[in-house]
């Protein structure tokens, strides 16, 4: 079931939790793939009802980012959501999801100053905004992110223990296809030369996992390992590529200790693609 209007939406949820069914939740942007299925069947598993958001979020895209371009595809979304168990796909357009005059925001700091956040000023705050009014009008007990999107993971996280928000969040692996390339709506970007280049990030992250495996535990070491494995593929442009305390988020500079991420951004061509692995030493 498409539902576009709010006051709909919330009158579904309030006769939902009146008879007494949990509620999952999973955000999307639309141009679902295998990715955001691993979520939605999760979400059916553990709970009563799924509802499922397609919703290009303006405010989490900056004046030169992809915004117009992004794949949208409502139809053919819709019809993946019928075969694994959603309730509704809920998909309000932006007139009535924000107000001309919204004056609300909702910044999560330090968190955000690093990575991707300091790359895609404002991002975070629009994914934080969007995210923050679809937990209020959806009420659900659990949402389900990809870990793909490691840094919005950490925020969203934080997001929810500092206002106290009445909402578990569930993190699902990264899904990859066989030749290893994560699952992104903006691998459809990319031409066949490139999607063969795009490789490289899975690529490296091998490499660096090699290495810890081997009991490598210097970051510096790491990252130039990463950096000399990616430099080596010509149409690879590095965004960032670090060493990174899984909690804060910061840079790890010498001997590592802890659970660490490793995420990097790459330019292949004109489009950006992140992946990331999470290490336990
Ligand atoms: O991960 C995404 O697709 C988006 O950032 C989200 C969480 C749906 C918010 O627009």
């Amino acid at each position: 079931m498409l539902v576009k209007s709010i006051k709909e939406m919330q009158g579904i949820v309030k006769k939902w939790k009146k008879e007494g069914h949990s509620v999952g939740f999973v955000p999307t942007m639309g141009a679902l793939h295998e990715g955001h299925q691993s979520l939605i069947e999760r979400a059916a598993r553990e709970n009563d009802r799924v509802v499922v958001s397609i919703f290009v979020n303006p405010t989490q895209f900056g004046p030169t980012e992809d915004f117009d371009a992004y794949p949208r595809d409502l139809e053919k979304d819709c019809s993946l959501c019928q075969g694994v168990g959603v309730h509704v796909v809920f998909s309000p357009d932006a007139k009535e999801l924000y107000f001309p005059d919204q004056s609300t925001m909702v910044h999560v700091s330090g968190l955000t100053d690093v990575l991707c956040g300091s790359k895609r000023p404002g991002h975070f705050d629009g994914v934080c905004l969007v995210v923050s009014k679809f937990f209020n009008i959806i009420q659900p007990d659990k949402a389900y992110f990809g870990q793909k999107d490691a840094q919005q993971v950490t925020v969203i996280k934080r997001m929810v223990r500092d206002l106290n928000l009445d909402v578990e969040i569930v993190v699902c692996p990264i899904v990859r296809e066989s030749d290893g390339l994560a699952r992104s709506s903006r691998n459809v970007y990319l031409s066949p030369e490139e999607r063969q280049a795009a490789l490289v990030l899975s690529r490296s992250l091998e490499v660096a996992k090699n290495a810890l495996n081997n009991g490598e535990r210097n970051a510096s070491v790491l990252k130039a390992a990463l950096l000399s494995c990616i430099v080596q593929e010509p149409l690879a442009e590095i965004d960032y590529v670090e060493i990174v305390d899984s909690e804060s988020l910061q840079v790890l500079k010498g001997k590592i200790a802890n659970s660490i991420l490793i995420p990097v951004a790459v330019f292949i061509g004109k489009t950006r693609l992140i992946d990331n692995i999470a290490y336990k030493i």
